[in-house]
């Protein structure tokens, strides 16, 4: 891919070498991640896996800029988050990256729509166009008639729904989501994977951990994880299609 200028082929949107994570304990060292090189493109879906303590989400974390690698360069869309301040990071975070998580981290005291709208307050959007931005998503994950509504008036399935309108209000590069089928009943899992599906059929890149290999079968790409190391990184022959009605963002 090249960009409009001609400047040369894209970046990656993420690109790890060399990465180390270790978390000190007392007098324990954890080493939670071990020497990853990853890269991941525009336009992938990514399934990362393993067992339970394998280093996933630490993983997430890092690539979130949630958290800071002890070894090795992080580049996000070509920018090498290492050198970034606190300040910077956060701005990154909030103009780069949209989050889902698996228990939907809604404000409970907030609607559907200021829960969506919160990202775009932080990143100083006019309350107008927060509103535009916060419907538009809210409508693209068929939550139109749900605007109004606190979290525990909406279903679990709606609720992640209403997390992913959050994270692509901002009409962020990549979307990272941690388990963000594992709350839920088939059903609305499938749901909520056909709406990821139909933004990354728009551009956006996804990286998404599961514990399930159907969920994971979603995906162009599944990264397999183990001890802090990655075991394998595989294309998926035929990732499983479901039909959504994304709606198209303007
Ligand atoms: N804040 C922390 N402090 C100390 N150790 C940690 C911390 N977070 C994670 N760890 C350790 O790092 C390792 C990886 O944890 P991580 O949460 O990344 O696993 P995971 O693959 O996401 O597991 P799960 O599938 O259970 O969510 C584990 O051994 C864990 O105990
Ligand atoms: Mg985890």
């Amino acid at each position: 891919m090249r960009t409009a200028a001609g400047a040369g082929p894209e970046p990656p949107v993420v690109s790890l070498e060399g990465i180390g994570k270790a978390y000190r304990m007392g007098q324990v060292i954890v080493q939670a991640l071990v020497s990853v090189d990853l890269r991941v493109r525009a336009g992938e879906m990514v399934a990362i896996m393993g067992p339970s303590g394998s280093g996933k989400s630490t993983l997430m974390n890092l690539l979130g800029c949630l958290d800071r690698p002890s070894a090795g360069e992080y580049r996000l869309a070509g920018r090498p988050v290492s050198r970034l301040g606190d300040d910077q990071l956060a701005d990154m975070r909030n103009r780069t990256i949209g989050f889902v998580f698996q228990n939907y981290n809604l404000l409970p005291r907030l609607s559907a729509l200021q829960n969506v709208e919160l990202p775009l307050i932080y990143r100083g959007e006019r309350a107008s166009r927060r509103r535009e931005a916060a419907l538009e998503a809210l409508g693209a994950v068929g939550l139109a008639d749900r605007v109004h509504h606190l979290p525990a008036q909406l279903s679990g399935g709606q609720q992640q729904r209403c997390a992913v309108a959050r994270a692509l209000a901002g009409r962020p590069k990549l979307l990272l989501a941690d388990e963000p089928t594992g709350n839920l009943d088939s059903v609305s899992g499938r749901e909520v994977m056909g709406i990821i599906q139909g933004l990354n059929a728009r551009g956006m890149t996804v990286i998404m951990v599961t514990h399930d290999e159907a969920i994971a079968n979603h995906c162009k790409r599944i990264v397999r994880v183990l001890d802090g190391r990655i075991l394998s990184d595989e294309p998926v022959a035929d990732p499983v299609q479901v039909a959504s009605q994304v709606a198209e963002l303007a």
